[in-house]
């Protein structure tokens, strides 16, 4: 068992941890891992590789040739730039259709496997801040702070919505809510790592909630020693 600390941030999509969990990992001074984004990453690389999404062994294969980079600006709590097989794939990879992508291939055993170590590497000392649907349950199992964090679905189209539109993404309110839930739905009906709350993780509904306030909360979990950097 490692004694590097993990904070595991889990949750459905627009639930806010992205963005929570970037601001912890600065004001921690603590690594970040951003999972989804490793499965984005896959699902973009199958498609510009134009793999049937049913072809599991291409798929594995697709996974373990993918090289995902993260280049961090010099802001902590600004989102990193992603390279994929050195391309700079960040605008393409947040879309809802990379979302999609992303949430079909993870629902394929293999690819969760081939994914593990990569993740797993990510715990560095001080410590590291983990996103993503199994970081509590499955990856750092053994993490000692687990959150997992939801909202209405509403207000999770609704953050999305803005996050896209700020970006210079056209996207509609109401398509967004309908693939939102599809995808939420899948992550947690499939058979591996689904998405669900971990035994031992704190519920932290932020419907209404500003993003200081989630912070708030959550560093409340923390030991003074670990908040007091
Ligand atoms: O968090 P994000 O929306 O970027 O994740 C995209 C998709 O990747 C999720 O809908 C989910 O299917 C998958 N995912 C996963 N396990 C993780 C992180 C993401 O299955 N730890």
């Amino acid at each position: 068992m490692s004694t590097i600390p993990v904070l595991t941030i889990d949750g459905p999509s627009g639930s806010g941890k992205g963005t929570i969990s970037r601001a912890l990992a600065a004001r921690l001074g603590w690594h970040y891992l951003d999972s989804g984004a490793l499965y984005r990453a896959v699902g973009l690389a199958a498609a510009w590789a134009d793999i049937d999404l049913s072809d599991a062994d291409a798929l594995l294969r697709c996974t373990e040739e993918s090289h995902v980079q993260f280049r961090q600006a010099s802001d902590p709590a600004e989102e990193p730039r992603i390279l994929l097989n050195g391309v700079d794939a960040t605008d393409e990879l947040r879309t809802e259709t990379a979302g999609a992508a992303a949430s079909a291939i993870a629902a394929l055993p293999q690819v969760r496997a081939a994914l593990t170590t990569r993740q797993r590497r990510a715990r560095r000392m001080p410590g590291l801040v983990a996103d993503g649907r199994d970081m509590g349950t499955v990856i750092f199992a053994d993490a000692p702070y687990k959150v997992f964090l939801t909202a209405s679905a509403d207000e999770r189209a609704q953050r999305r919505y803005k996050q896209l539109k700020e970006k210079g993404v056209s996207v509609k309110l109401d398509s967004l809510l309908r693939e939102i839930v599809a995808r939420d739905q899948r992550d947690a009906q499939r058979a591996v790592a689904p998405l669900m709350p971990a035994a031992d993780a704190v519920t932290i509904d932020t419907t209404g909630l500003g993003i200081a306030a989630v912070i708030e909360k959550v560093l409340a979990l923390l030991p003074e020693s670990l908040r007091q950097r």
